[in-house]
């Protein structure tokens, strides 16, 4: 564990943001942190740019931001690099994405269209609603990696970046579930000189990355790093890792009404949620297989959170079902219904209806930053492996083998805050209080 206290070295010079997946998430990020720099747009949703930390008591009045209490790098000195299956460059992918209105992504266009990604890795048999042309050939998924590591190796070159990491933000793979290719980095290597089937592509991205000691996060509900061959590489090498699923729309509603019904000891019979969403995303979780990796990630949190093994009289047999529907005409603008059916004294029935009509990249691109600059400053303070202090960003929280993750939005932020603080060395906050009455 590391120590509290502990020196971290400072965030000198620029940080390389790369991003495999230039889609609505990543270039909706792009285009904000471009935009935000000029001064025309405000960073909302994010912690490292608005929140706020308490140190100490009460009563001390000690609540800095959270970016001036840990070493953060800025957002001037982050440099962007892409992988994608289509050669559009972050403009054009933008303004297909169509999530920034065109007279404000045109303040940003020249810095955009500097963005143009490297080929990427693709294998047509696990996103099969995408036909991509714009793809790397190689004899072994082996050779994939190597072309990755040198697109990074250039990349490092040609903008001087010193460190950098990595954020998944492709498309969503096909369900897996880990095989004997997965167990330790000697059958993953093996496996990717053999181009086992079971290598995906998000997983040689992730390899290329901590091989090179870059952090690296899934935003996606693939497994990727979430395989001990990986987290063993992530160890050895002593670089963060983190997953899966961006934490955005109805599942984050999920995960803070839950909490709520929980702690009023309020019984659960049943919770549908539908969606609608007409964004590529959208489109390639219209493909069974691609919709049950989602699936899981988004069905497991409930049964966290409400523990129907301690209150089955309360949670024994709730129905929880979760469905995407594609439906092109609302582009990025997702919109989703949550019927709750709940009960309280007595058994009484009750029902709650959440209509959130939300902006899926505009909910995710904030994450996708956030998890960037807390990567890089847990690798700046010698933090490595799982870093579960980052969960409050995912539906699927990747933990230690054998350990249920923290579903609870705010389980997970007091989680984040008290990392920040022992990273400081500053007290950690338990909330007790009872010293304010003594
Ligand atoms: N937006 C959200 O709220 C949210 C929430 C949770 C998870 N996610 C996940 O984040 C990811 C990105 O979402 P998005 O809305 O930007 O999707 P998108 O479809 O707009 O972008 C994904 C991009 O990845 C590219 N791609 C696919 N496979 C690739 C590969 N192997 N290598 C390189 N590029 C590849 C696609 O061509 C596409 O441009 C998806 O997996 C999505 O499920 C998004």
């Amino acid at each position: 564990m590391i120590e509290a206290g502990a020196k971290i070295a400072p965030a000198d010079g620029s940080l390389g943001v790369l991003l495999p997946g230039l889609g609505a998430v990543s270039t909706t990020l792009i285009a904000g942190v471009e935009l935000i720099k000029k001064g025309l747009g405000r960073p909302i949703g994010s912690l490292t740019q608005l929140g706020t930390i308490r140190i100490g008591k009460r009563t001390d009045n000690n609540t800095p931001s959270i970016r001036d209490f840990v070493p953060l790098a800025s957002l001037d000195s982050l440099v962007f690099g892409a992988w994608d299956i289509f050669p559009d460059n972050a403009y054009e992918s933008a303004a297909h994405a169509g999530v920034i209105a065109p007279p404000l992504l045109d303040n940003v266009r020249e810095e955009l269209e500097a963005i143009r990604p490297w080929p990427g890795v693709f294998d047509p048999g696990v996103v099969k609603r995408l036909h991509g042309t714009h793809v790397k050939q190689s004899a072994t998924k082996l050779d994939l990696a190597e072309s990755l590591m040198a697109d990074i190796d250039a990349f490092r070159h040609r903008t001087g970046v010193k460190r950098a990491v990595m954020v998944w933000c492709g498309s969503t793979e096909s369900f897996l579930h880990p095989g004997p290719a997965h167990r330790t980095l000697a059958d993953f290597e093996a496996a990717l000189r053999a181009n086992d089937p079971t290598i995906r592509p998000s997983m040689i991205y992730a390899y290329a990355a901590l091989s090179q000691g870059i952090p690296f996060a899934n935003g996606a509900p693939n497994l990727t790093v979430d395989v001990p061959a990986l987290v063993e590489l992530a160890d050895s090498r002593r670089v963060p890792i983190c997953g899966k699923d961006f934490k955005t729309g109805q599942t984050l509603m999920k995960t803070i009404i839950a909490p709520g019904l929980k702690a009023r000891m309020l019984g659960l019979s049943g919770w549908f949620s539908t969606n609608i969403l007409g964004n590529r995303d959208g489109e390639v979780l219209d493909e069974p297989s691609s919709f049950r990796t989602k699936e899981e990630s988004k069905l497991s949190v409930l049964d966290v959170i409400l523990r129907k093994d301690l209150h089955p009289e309360l949670y024994g047999d709730y129905i929880h079902r979760v469905n995407i529907q594609y439906y092109p005409p609302r582009g990025d603008n997702k919109e989703g219904w949550d019927n709750i059916d709940l009960f309280g004294w007595l058994g009484y029935p009750m029902q709650m209806k959440i209509n959130f009509l939300c902006r899926d990249s505009i909910l995710a691109a904030p994450l996708v930053l956030d998890l960037a600059l807390f990567l890089d400053l847990a690798q700046r303070a010698g933090m490595h492996g799982i870093q579960e202090w980052l969960s409050f960003y995912f539906k699927s929280p990747q933990t230690a083998p054998g350990l249920y993750p923290e579903h609870d939005l705010f389980i997970q932020l007091v989680k984040l805050k008290n990392t920040l603080r022992h990273l400081r060395g500053a007290e950690l906050i338990t909330h007790l209080g009872l010293e304010y009455y003594d």
